[in-house]
């Protein structure tokens, strides 16, 4: 379905307006949650422009492919729920319904499994690409340079109005970024560079690449890679969050996908977003010992000091994140199947979790624990440095930002994003020479 007109309108008077005529904005309906005011003729009927920094009350698009009720703590996947699809399917399955928007036939999903195997590898030139890099280079650095790069040797799928050139693209972004990820990982340490293997599934492939070497035979550990496929699907799409947004903004100029989904990179690379799990995991190792979190909860509440607790609160979410549900329930999963049993930082992410939901500070201010919360404990039982924390994240929005970018330039409506602004600088005034200063 498509919005449509809800009948209602939007009626409101200029205080300033002399003739005192109401102004009339029609109200557009979705398929569910709030309708919204379209304002599209505000400035040409009344001179003004909306102002929401931010955007806490603004729709940007119209899109089918995420739903978040962040009251009652929903989130659907082309309408599925986040926690049926983290049980019962895995991550290219859930790749193939964010890009089509229905679930694949058994047929369906070996062709788009094979499509996305055959798209692992690196054009062989893009090693030496890594060899520029500092081996001590933070990896969301190399990933924002290594993917705007594959602008340079993939010509043949850059042609946007194309729509074999897209979904080449999005094959091809799908595909390598979890090589991209391993090589940076590989790079850092200085071991050699592991192949993909066209026997592997996506998660599989991914630990294998990350973790084997070409001395000896390395076996995935399949609780580890169900463990990483559940990850991946929490982490693929999540409506218009930050990083979407600006890929969603970079596309609307025309720039080609790899330069917008490197533009995605940098902005999640943020700790007040996809950074929040490398965040989290300092905050842990910084807090030490579950005696000393009531300090930092007071630290967290205190308008003076800027700290935040990280891996709490949402934009959004005014519930408990579903994602962060199945993360903590993965967690118990990897660390019992890895026979870690006392972890001190789990002890303390269990301990502040807890506390927090007790304080009237965030329960008034409806600040519960969100996906990046648990996912750094995960990681780093994996062996997953916490520098690459956000790279996971990264491999796994890639799905999301290509699905939200390919709905972007076929929405008819489509063009390029421009906001306004509230000026209150100088207004007019004359040059004056150096001299007379
Ligand atoms: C992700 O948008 C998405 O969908 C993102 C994401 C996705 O999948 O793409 O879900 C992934 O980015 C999750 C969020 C990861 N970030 C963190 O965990 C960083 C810590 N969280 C905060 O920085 C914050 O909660 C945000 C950035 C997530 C949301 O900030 P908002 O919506 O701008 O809310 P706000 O800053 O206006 O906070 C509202 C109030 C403020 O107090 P008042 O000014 O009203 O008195 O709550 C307070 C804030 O100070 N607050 C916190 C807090 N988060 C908000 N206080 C202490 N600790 C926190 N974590």
């Amino acid at each position: 379905m498509n919005a449509t007109d809800s009948g209602k309108n939007a009626t409101f008077t200029l205080t300033d307006n002399r003739s005192g005529d109401a102004y009339e904005l029609p109200m557009l309906s979705g398929s569910d949650g709030p309708d919204v005011i379209d304002v599209r003729k505000l400035y040409a009927e009344t001179d003004c422009f909306t102002y929401d920094p931010g955007y806490t009350s603004t729709g940007s698009c119209e899109s089918k492919i995420t739903f978040i009720d962040g009251e009652k703590g929903v989130l659907l996947y082309r309408g599925y729920p986040i926690d049926q699809l983290a049980d019962h399917s895995d991550f290219p399955e859930v790749c193939y319904l964010l890009l089509y928007g229905e679930l694949p036939s058994p047929e369906e999903k070996a062709k788009f499994e094979n499509g996305i195997t055959y798209h692992t590898m690196l054009h062989e030139q893009l090693i030496y690409f890594f060899r520029g890099f500092r081996r001590d280079a933070h990896p969301m650095a190399v990933m924002c340079g290594v993917v705007g790069a594959l602008s340079a040797f993939y010509h043949d799928s850059t042609d946007i109005t194309d729509p074999k050139h897209r979904m080449i693209a999005s094959y091809r972004l799908i595909a390598k970024m979890p090589t991209i990820a391993a090589m940076a990982y590989k790079f850092s340490i200085g071991a050699p560079f592991m192949y993909p293997r066209n026997d592997l599934n996506y998660a599989e492939n991914f630990l294998y690449m990350m973790y084997a070497n070409p001395c000896e035979e390395y076996e995935v550990n399949p609780v580890l890679s169900k463990a990483m496929d559940r990850i991946l699907i929490l982490h693929a799409d999540h409506e218009q969050n930050a990083s979407t947004s600006t890929v969603r903004l970079a596309g609307s100029s025309g720039a080609n996908p790899f330069a917008c989904i490197s533009a995605g990179i940098a902005s999640l690379w943020g700790p007040a977003h996809g950074g929040a799990n490398e965040a989290v995991l300092n905050m842990l190792e910084e807090i030490g010992h579950p005696k000393n979190i009531a300090k930092f909860v007071e630290k967290a509440k205190d308008k003076d000091d800027p700290f935040r607790l990280m891996g709490f609160g949402h934009r959004v979410y005014k519930n408990f994140d579903p994602r962060a549900k199945v993360m903590r329930e993965t967690c118990h999963e990897v660390l019992n199947e890895l026979g870690i049993k006392d972890e001190p930082l789990l002890d303390i992410a269990v301990a502040l979790e807890r506390l927090a939901l007790e304080d009237d500070y965030f329960v008034e201010k409806k600040l519960y624990p969100n996906v990046d919360f648990y996912s750094g404990i995960i990681f780093k039982a994996m062996g997953i440095p916490t520098s690459l924390f956000t790279v996971l994240f990264a491999v796994a929005r890639t799905v999301g930002w290509v699905a939200q970018w390919n709905e972007m330039i076929e929405d008819p409506s489509q063009k390029i994003g421009r906001p306004r602004q509230l000026y209150t600088g100088e207004t007019t005034r004359d040059f004056i020479g150096v001299g007379e200063r």
